[in-house]
């Protein structure tokens, strides 16, 4: 996908890469191994502990933004790019922030709040760097506000942790317009484009499970009650995620496009 799509910069969710629950010391280097750039966490971050060390010291490993000062890690990253002859390129800001509805776990604070901090913090840099906004939240309701609340501030706006994914990709109309409406307070966007939007990037994994568990353990425990393990599943394995296109100059999106595409079991690492 990397060269068929030009891809020059890949950021995974990573929390649900221990089976299914936290990320390890190993898996994150395997992932940085195999071509990620970035990675976020989400309400599992801390499952695995071990990864405190790796949180802490790594430039391209974040938690959410909105939890506790004293949490281990970082909410933000700034990933650097360079051109194939070395000269450096507009950095690219990664945010992940934790939705508050229907969420269980530590108590977030206000994720716009959250957000509208680090976007001041980062005011002043010249170059205007590229900023994408990871929103990691239950709710739809949550994650479409946050889009609105962002437009025109940030290059993207994506959803993540129902696993499931949404077909609403699409770049938020450009500030101003009659629809959009989206009370962007100070907004100095004189650029023609939008954010990118899309409430979830759904996971990768198998596609035959519920929410990349199995299925018979699942279903075992939703129609008796009985408790039983929820193994990862394996069945049809498949990515899903966005591609963005992005303005450097405005650091505003110009494209999102969704990807949804089977593995090939038939290559490494599905087969040795
Ligand atoms: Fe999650
Ligand atoms: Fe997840």
């Amino acid at each position: 996908m990397r060269e068929q799509h030009g891809v020059d910069l890949v950021v995974a969710n990573a929390e649900n890469c221990a089976s299914g629950s936290g990320l390890t010391a190993e898996q994150y280097r395997k992932l940085k191994d195999a071509g990620v750039d970035g990675m976020t966490l989400g309400d599992h971050a801390l499952k695995k502990q071990q990864i405190r060390h790796t949180l802490e010291t790594a430039p391209d490993l974040i938690r959410a933004i909105n939890w506790p000062a004293a949490c281990w890690g970082k909410g933000a990253m700034v990933l650097e790019r360079k051109t194939e002859e070395g000269t450096p390129l507009p950095t690219v800001h990664v945010v992940m922030v934790m939705g508050r509805l229907f969420m269980n776990g530590p108590q977030a604070d206000d994720p716009f709040v959250a957000v509208d901090r680090y976007l001041d913090s980062i005011r002043d840099l010249m170059p205007r760097p590229v900023v994408i906004v990871e929103a990691h939240a239950e709710a739809t309701s949550e994650k479409v506000a946050l889009g609105w609340h962002l437009n025109g501030r940030v290059a993207a706006v994506l959803g993540t942790h129902t696993h499931v994914p949404t077909a609403d990709a699409r770049l938020l109309p450009k500030p101003g317009s009659p629809d959009a409406d989206a009370s962007i307070p100070g907004s100095p966007n004189p650029f023609p484009g939008g954010t990118a939007y899309c409430t979830d990037l759904g996971m990768t994994g198998p596609d035959d499970s519920v929410l990349g568990r199995r299925v018979d353990r699942v279903l075992r425990y939703m129609t008796t009650a009985t408790p039983a393990p929820f193994d990862v599943a394996e069945g049809r394995p498949a990515a899903h995620g966005v591609i963005l296109d992005i303005d450097e100059r405005s650091g505003l999106a110009t494209a999102i496009e969704r990807f949804d595409r089977p593995a090939d079991v038939t290559r490494p690492p599905f087969v040795a």
